[in-house]
Order: structure tokens, then C-alpha cells, then sequence
């Protein structure tokens, strides 16, 4: 960690990232901010991970300045595979900020409420307001299918979520690759959805109580268009709530007979957690779930998260 580390070559040199052009913009490095080179670090990225996607990154340690080469080699292997997992990295929540914001603007938690720190990393674990491991969050809207914060005008692009404190086995998060989804359709089911659009909204989680009423709905393409690859996807999931211009039992068939398609086992990818992994997925092009596969009620399951905002669904 401590030892000095030659300075990469181009690390004040022009940008070629994908993030460049209409999806994210890359934050500047300390090194363009003029404040010190980044780490030369050697990437190893292993994929595919699993036939519906994502890629296993080694050889970065995430707590030390990240080139602005290693951040396009990271945001091209997103692009390519949709999540990636990072083992054995252990940062602290300003260090999880900082990498989550060379990716672009961090969205505020919890509604940015007052009194609320917002330039680190949120602490989501299934612990009470006594601090005591419980089962009731099980019935939450992260358990069920859906893509992070649907209900925006503008939803996060990315989300990063690191492993902090695990049950022995088993709190899994599953992920669906709505891009291979999509492409896997029938060209009559395409050419019915291309044109549809879903209205979302937050009470469509069913979590009463919570946020409830204070967002107008919204309404995004059934079919995105990735900003970067321009690849289609599918974009649905849990507060998704009907079909603009048709009848709620169509409409909610409909994004039914969708998200179970996409959820097939050959979309999909469970992550079994180690400790101090840290998981980035691409919130435009994929769809998960916590699972809740250990005993709630007796082990902590603490993870530190992260979300880049996004721009506009199309
Ligand atoms: C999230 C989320 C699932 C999990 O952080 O957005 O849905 O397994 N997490 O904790
Ligand atoms: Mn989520």
C-alpha cells in the first residue's frame, strides 16, 4: 500500500472512454485534477462470469487512486458484461464514494434528507432500529426483481454495492440480463413492444408507508436504448405498474409474461457473496434481487451501496 508506484504513462493523456460520449461522464483523477498520478495497477478481468453475463475483476485494490486508464478498462468491462465483482477489496465508505463517483454524479440517499451524510457510501443490512438482525425485511421491494430506482425521470445508470458483514451462507443476490433478454424475444413479441411504455412508481413497490405518494408516476420505455453499446434492453421489474394506453390487466399480463421470461435461469446469475466483495451492475441493462436464502433473524447481512445517477431512459 505504501510502497511508491512508478506513474502510469498516460494518465494525463486524452480519453477514448465509452463514457465519454452520451451515457456517463468520467469524473476527472486526481491526476487531471493535477493532484498526483494514479496507481499503475495490472486489470485482470475474467469473464464471462455466467451465461447471462458478468465479469470477475482482479489485480485493482479500489482504495488507491484508480488511472483514468484502469476506470476505462472497469467501465468498458461493464459495457461488456453488465455487472462486474471485485473480491477482496476492503474500503471504507469514502473510499466506496470516491470510486462510485469517478463514474459520474452520485445520487443523494434517502431522499437527501437533512442531517444525512451524503459524501460516503449508505449502509443497507437487515438490522432494526435496535440494531438487531431481522426477517422483515425479506418482504421489501429489494427481494423482488426490479432495477434500482425505476420511478425517477432520471434513474441511477450504475449502482456499487460492497459486502461488509455476511451470514455464514446464503444472502444472495440475484442478477437478469434484460439485454440478452430482450434479444432472446420472438420477433413478433419485438416488433409488439418496441413502441410501449411503462408507468412507474414507487407505491408499486407495495411498501406502505415508505415514500409513499411522494412521487408523481413516471413513464420509460419498455425497451431502452443503452446510451453506450445501444443495445436494447428490457425495462421492467418491481414498480412497474401498468402499460401506458392499455388496460391494467393487459398491461400487467404483459409485464408479467416479460419479467418471467427474463428472469429464466439462462438470464440470470446469483451472486453468492464473500466478504469484501464489491458488485457493480448496470442498472439500464440488468434487473436483481436480494434473496432471502439464511436465517435472517439470527446473522447480520451488512453491505455499504452506492448509486451513479443516470440520464433520461430512450
Ligand atoms: C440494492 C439491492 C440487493 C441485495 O442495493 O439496490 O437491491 O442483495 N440490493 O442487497
Ligand atoms: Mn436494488
Amino acid at each position: 500500500m505504501t510502497a511508491p508506484h512508478p506513474p502510469i504513462a498516460c494518465a494525463m493523456g486524452p480519453s477514448l472512454s465509452p463514457q465519454a460520449g452520451r451515457g456517463l461522464k468520467r469524473a476527472p483523477s486526481s491526476g487531471e485534477r493535477g493532484e498526483g498520478q494514479g496507481e499503475e495497477q495490472k486489470l485482470a478481468i475474467n469473464a464471462p462470469l455466467s451465461p447471462a453475463g458478468g465479469a470477475e475483476i482482479t489485480g485493482v485494490d479500489l482504495a488507491l487512486p484508480l488511472s483514468n486508464e484502469g476506470l476505462d478498462q472497469i467501465y468498458a468491462a461493464l459495457l461488456d458484461h453488465q455487472f462486474l465483482v471485485f473480491p477482496g477489496q476492503n474500503l471504507t465508505r469514502e473510499q466506496q464514494y470516491a470510486f462510485t463517483a469517478r463514474f459520474g454524479e452520485v445520487e443523494a440517499h434517502g431522499g437527501g434528507r437533512p442531517g444525512k451524510r451524503q459524501d460516503v457510501a449508505h449502509v443497507t443490512a437487515n438490522l432494526d432500529a435496535e440494531g438487531n438482525p431481522s426477517d422483515r425485511f425479506a418482504k421489501g421491494a429489494n427481494y423482488r426483481w426490479h432495477t434500482d430506482k425505476p420511478y425517477y425521470a432520471k434513474p441511477p445508470a450504475l449502482t456499487t454495492l460492497h459486502a461488509v458483514e455476511l451470514p455464514p451462507e446464503g444472502g444472495d443476490t440475484e442478477f437478469a440480463n434484460t439485454r440478452l433478454a430482450h434479444e432472446a424475444l420472438s420477433e413478433d413479441m419485438k416488433a409488439r413492444i418496441a413502441d410501449l411504455r411503462v408507468v412507474f412508481q414507487w407505491e408499486a413497490g407495495r411498501r406502505p408507508g415508505y415514500y409513499a405518494n411522494e412521487l408523481p408516476p413516471v413513464d420509460h420505455p419498455l425497451v431502452r436504448t443503452h446510451p453506450d453499446t445501444r443495445e436494447k434492453a428490457l425495462y421492467l421489474g418491481n414498480h412497474a405498474m401498468r402499460i401506458l394506453g392499455m388496460g391494467e390487466d393487459e398491461g400487467a399480463t404483459l409485464l408479467a409474461t416479460l419479467l418471467n421470461h427474463a428472469t429464466q435461469p439462462r438470464f440470470t446469475y446469483a451472486h453468492r457473496w464473500r466478504p469484501g466483495d464489491l458488485v457493480v451492475w448496470d442498472n439500464r441493462c440488468t434487473l436483481h434481487r436480494a434473496v432471502a436464502n439464511y436465517e435472517m433473524n439470527r446473522y447480520r447481512r451488512i453491505m455499504h451501496r452506492n448509486v451513479v445517477k443516470g440520464g433520461v431512459p430512450y
